[in-house]
């Protein structure tokens, strides 16, 4: 495990001692340190137990049953792809696969360098565009492979050139 940054660290401590004494604080608590840190770390799974009474397992268990929380860090630029019904028939498993094989991202993991996040998400209520893909928040509908080869492709040159 990676060490998290003293930056980090007091991030959590602020978002724990704003809401130590709030109703229902440990969802309150997660999504604050979700949006300032990208992700869950442990160490914020420990505090806010430690802080609210509440077992580490208990926190963990919420993290995961909640499909939004993370607790891995998401790389600089996000794709999702919809693996959901209308858009797999279409063929969205091939928009993933030229995804993985661009990026070195496996499903729902980010690369090595930190650059690329890949997450397979569930139906995005857009079936009509089917498939459809996010890339950093922009959705592309009828998206091709080609299509997803020339985003990342003006991401990674953007990348290089800073
Ligand atoms: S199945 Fe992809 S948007 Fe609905």
């Amino acid at each position: 495990m990676k060490e998290l940054s003293g930056e980090s660290l007091k991030t959590i401590d602020e978002v724990v001692a704003r809401h130590k004494d709030d109703k229902g604080p440990v969802i309150v608590m997660l999504h604050e340190v979700q949006d300032n840190l990208g992700y869950i770390p442990f160490e914020a799974m420990e505090k806010i137990g430690a802080a609210t009474g509440t077992s580490v397992a208990e926190v963990f268990g919420v993290v995961n049953f909640y499909a939004g929380f993370t607790t891995e860090p998401k790389g600089k630029h996000v794709i999702n792809v919809c693996l959901g019904t209308a858009c797999y028939v279409k063929g969205s498993q091939a928009l993933i696969d030229k995804a993985m094989e661009l990026t070195g991202a496996k499903i729902n993991k980010t690369s090595a360098d930190g650059i690329f996040s890949l997450d397979a998400t569930r139906c995005l209520g857009a079936c009509g565009l089917a498939p459809v893909c996010v890339v950093d928040g922009k959705v592309i509908g009828q998206c091709t492979a080609a299509r997803v080869e020339e985003e990342i492709k003006k991401i990674m040159h953007e990348e290089h050139m800073n």
